[in-house]
Order: C-alpha cells, then sequence, then structure tokens
C-alpha cells in the first residue's frame, strides 16, 4: 500500500510569522520542512548576480532548470546554491523584492514547481509560502493561513534586520511590505490566498508560542 505522506500547507503574507512558526512545527512533529519562499529568493539571488533582468522570462526559467540548490540539515539549515552556501545573502530585503518579481512568471513557478514537489516525503511535510495550500499541495490535508496587520508585520522585520545589524526604518518597511503584499495578490500566477479550508490565524496581538499552539491544533486532533 502506498503512503502519501501528509502536509501541513502554511501560508501567509510576508513578516506573519510563517517561517518560524512553520520551522517549530516541523521539528515538534518530527516532519520535513520546506521554505519555498528560500527557493524564489535563490533564484532571484542568482538572476542578480547573472545580471539577468528580472522580467526576462525564459532566461528565469532556464536559470530555475539548471540551479542546483540544496538545504543542509543544520539548525538553521544553509541554503547552498551550486555549492555556495547563500543563506545570508538571501534574506534581505533587495533579494526578497527581487523573489516577489520573478515568482509573478508563469513559466517560473512551474519551473520550481518539481523541486517543491519533492519535499514531501514521510512522515510528512510543513510547506511554508503563498500558494502552498491552494496550488502545490492543493490536496494537503491541513492548511493554515497565517496573517498580521501591515504595521505588526514590518515591526518584526524591522528587529530582525536590526539584530543583523542592517541599518533600516519603520515607514520605509511599512511601505515596502505593502508593495510586496500587493504584488503577490494581485498577480495572475497563483497569488496569496487563503486557500479553501485553511484555518486563518491573526497573530498580529499573539506571542509566538500560542500560534505555534494554535497551528499544532489544526493537526494533533487528526493525528492522535
Ligand atoms: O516568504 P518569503 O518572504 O521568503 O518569499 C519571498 C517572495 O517569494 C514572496 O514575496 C513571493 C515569493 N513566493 C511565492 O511567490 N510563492 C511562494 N510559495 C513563496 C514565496
Amino acid at each position: 500500500m502506498t503512503v502519501i505522506p501528509p502536509v501541513l500547507a502554511i501560508d501567509g503574507p510576508s513578516g506573519s510569522g510563517k517561517g518560524t512558526v512553520s520551522r517549530a512545527v516541523a521539528k515538534a512533529l518530527g516532519w520535513h520542512f520546506l521554505d519555498s519562499g528560500a527557493i524564489y529568493r535563490s533564484l532571484a539571488f542568482a538572476a542578480i548576480q547573472s545580471g539577468l533582468n528580472l522580467d526576462d522570462e525564459s532566461s528565469l526559467a532556464d536559470l530555475a532548470l539548471v540551479m542546483e540548490l540544496v538545504f543542509t540539515a543544520d539548525d538553521p539549515p544553509k541554503v547552498m546554491l551550486n555549492g555556495v552556501n547563500i543563506a545570508d545573502e538571501i534574506g534581505t530585503e533587495t533579494v526578497g523584492n527581487a523573489a516577489s518579481c520573478v515568482a509573478q512568471l508563469k513559466v517560473v513557478r512551474q519551473a520550481l514547481l518539481k523541486k517543491q514537489l519533492s519535499f514531501r516525503v514521510l512522515p510528512g511535510l510543513v510547506a511554508d509560502g503563498r500558494d502552498m495550500g491552494s496550488v502545490v499541495f492543493q490536496d494537503a490535508p491541513f492548511k493554515v493561513f497565517l496573517t498580521a496587520s501591515a504595521e505588526v508585520r514590518a515591526k518584526r522585520r524591522l528587529k530582525q534586520l536590526k539584530d543583523k545589524g542592517h541599518d533600516v526604518n519603520l515607514s520605509g518597511l511599512i511601505v515596502e511590505i505593502e508593495q510586496r503584499d500587493r504584488r503577490d495578490r494581485d498577480r495572475a500566477e497563483s497569488p496569496l490566498v487563503r486557500a479553501e479550508g485553511a484555518v486563518l490565524i491573526d497573530s498580529s496581538d499573539l506571542p509566538i508560542d500560542e500560534v505555534i499552539r494554535r497551528v499544532m491544533s489544526v493537526v494533533e486532533p487528526v493525528l492522535g
């Protein structure tokens, strides 16, 4: 009998806490973890490095197919692009915004699909992104849509970036976050939406432990 690995899809806008929550939940469940945003970020980074235009569909799709991308099992994982760890480089706002641009293109999304599907292995997968529950793992038995107000998300991002030594200001970040939200929500291909059946969690006023508890409570009654 073939057992289909279960998937917990966690989608939402940037800064909603998806990354932290998804990693913690994957660890608690002992499941694999897919950071699909890191795949789009890696492609955007590789494109910038190669001097490609971020709307050059066919070159971007070719690059997506040839880039060799490996996430290591370290905590946090290394993101190895053609043998070089780019985990720090892809964490910037510039790369995040570039990722949001290349992610609008249908050919790019198609080229990156197989890579994402390959993460679905036993005992299960927690998949973090924008279209995990609506497109990539549409048949996922567990779906969550995690959100928070733009201001709260910008404040969280500000703290993360300042901790890393980046020089940023709150008002600029709010504008960037709202722009990125619009681009991710309004695009024709796999826009950011709450998938049918996804449990909505607004993390604006919740401590992270409570968000993790609520996400776990989506899965636990079924897993026992
Ligand atoms: O989650 P993130 O901020 O690392 O994602 C960076 C960008 O990549 C995001 O603004 C849109 C794109 N993305 C996407 O289109 N689909 C996904 N499943 C994940 C990310």
